[in-house]
């Protein structure tokens, strides 16, 4: 009999694709992210010691990145604003590197790319230490250009990553820069909560332990249901919003199936206009500070025939009577939420675009690493 074993599937680990492999790889990826970096319920980060007095002393913290590294930037931008009690400023760095931002040694900025390779993150970091100011780079490649050109390096160690949407490497940003903002927090106010967060994340590789070991088959049945539409908006507020940013950006890389991403609160301002029985809503809507208001954005979308499914905090009691399909995702505090909803959005943006017939690995228009302007 002909056995049909090419090198490509041994290198995919017996999955179809390595996006898919790369999602179930997010456990180990997030051990690794975590290793050595939490010490006494503390974020411990001794390649950012040099760079300490310059953060306690930052008057301005401004976060540069492209794509899905700007929305894991997002989730950081909040996450000092809560606990490290510091606006934050966030551009994308194709933004960025045009515009005229006073930076002085006083400024400290946080550039994030996976690649570490990406041009206009690159310029944008050119133009801050030619000011005098303070470059960490969050990069998963050794020895990349941002590597090199930054004055303190923190890395994902998440691996090499084939698929071109990010994934594996995403939740792995997350979690590093969950520590650099306790890290911020520790330095600068050392705000009680961040124990808790420190110590939840700690147990995030055993959550996506079981997770994973058991949504993918109701995520596919979801995806059945869905893949035919030609358009979704992804609404959420507060770390929500980030999570409807990233979960359309991963649906419309791979799927091709146009989504955008509101904050919620922005529906009434024109958005809501383009929902009807054909336009389904993805609603980001975990039991936080925020949800009632969620709630009442959905009840809108209702109202104009709108589809709706909802992710949500699992036991939730309120939201299955409202929406059309329900994801429900273990409890966590609030700024964790982005974290342990990833791989759900990406399983619905994967299956999705197998069910389209698209080869998710590799999307077209699409390059792994921007490194052009
Ligand atoms: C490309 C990739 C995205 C990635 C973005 C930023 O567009 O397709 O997946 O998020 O670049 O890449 P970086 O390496 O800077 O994180």
């Amino acid at each position: 009999t002909h056995i049909n074993w090419s090198e490509k599937s041994a290198e995919k680990g017996g999955f179809p694709h390595f996006m898919l492999k790369e999602i179930f790889e997010e456990p180990e990826v997030l051990r690794n992210a975590l290793a050595g970096r939490i010490k006494n319920g503390k974020a411990h980060l001794p390649e950012m010691e040099s760079v300490q007095s310059r953060i306690k002393s930052a008057r301005n913290i401004q976060i540069v990145a492209c794509g899905t590294s700007y929305h894991a930037g997002l989730v950081l931008k909040r996450f000092l604003e809560d606990h490290a009690s510091i606006s934050v400023e966030i551009d994308v760095a194709s933004e960025f590197r045009y515009r005229n931002i006073h930076i002085d040694n006083s400024t400290v900025v946080i550039a994030i790319s996976q690649s570490g390779e990406t041009a206009d993150t690159l310029e944008g970091i050119r133009k801050v230490k030619a000011q005098g100011g303070t470059v960490v780079a969050v990069t998963n490649v050794v020895g990349s250009t941002l590597a090199r050109e930054s004055d303190v390096v923190v890395y994902l160690n998440a691996g090499p990553e084939i698929g071109v949407a990010a994934t594996k490497t995403y939740v792995s940003q997350l979690a590093v820069l969950y520590i650099i903002g306790a890290y911020f927090s520790q330095i600068r106010q050392d705000d009680d909560r961040v124990i808790q967060i420190i110590n939840e994340l700690e147990g995030m590789p055993t959550v996506f332990e079981s997770t994973l070991s058991t949504i993918n088959e109701s995520i596919v049945q979801l995806a059945k249901e869905y893949y035919q539409y030609r358009h979704f908006m992804y609404i959420g507020r507060g770390y929500g919003y980030p999570t409807a940013m990233e979960g359309a950006l991963k649906l419309k890389e791979i799927s091709y199936i146009h989504a955008s991403a509101y904050q919620a609160g922005e529906l009434k301002h024109g958005p809501i206009a383009l929902l009807d029985k054909e336009f389904p809503v993805f609603a980001i809507v975990p039991d936080d500070g925020l949800k009632a208001k969620v709630l009442s954005n959905i009840m809108e979308t209702r109202a104009r025939n709108a589809r709706v499914v909802a992710i949500c905090t699992e036991g939730d009691q309120e939201i299955g009577r409202i929406v059309n399909s329900r994801i429900e995702v273990p409890r966590v505090s609030e700024v964790l939420y982005p974290l342990v909803m990833s791989p759900y959005l990406q399983l619905f943006a994967y299956h999705a675009a197998v069910l389209r017939g698209n080869d998710p690995d590799k999307p077209r228009n699409l390059a792994k690493s921007v490194t052009v302007e």
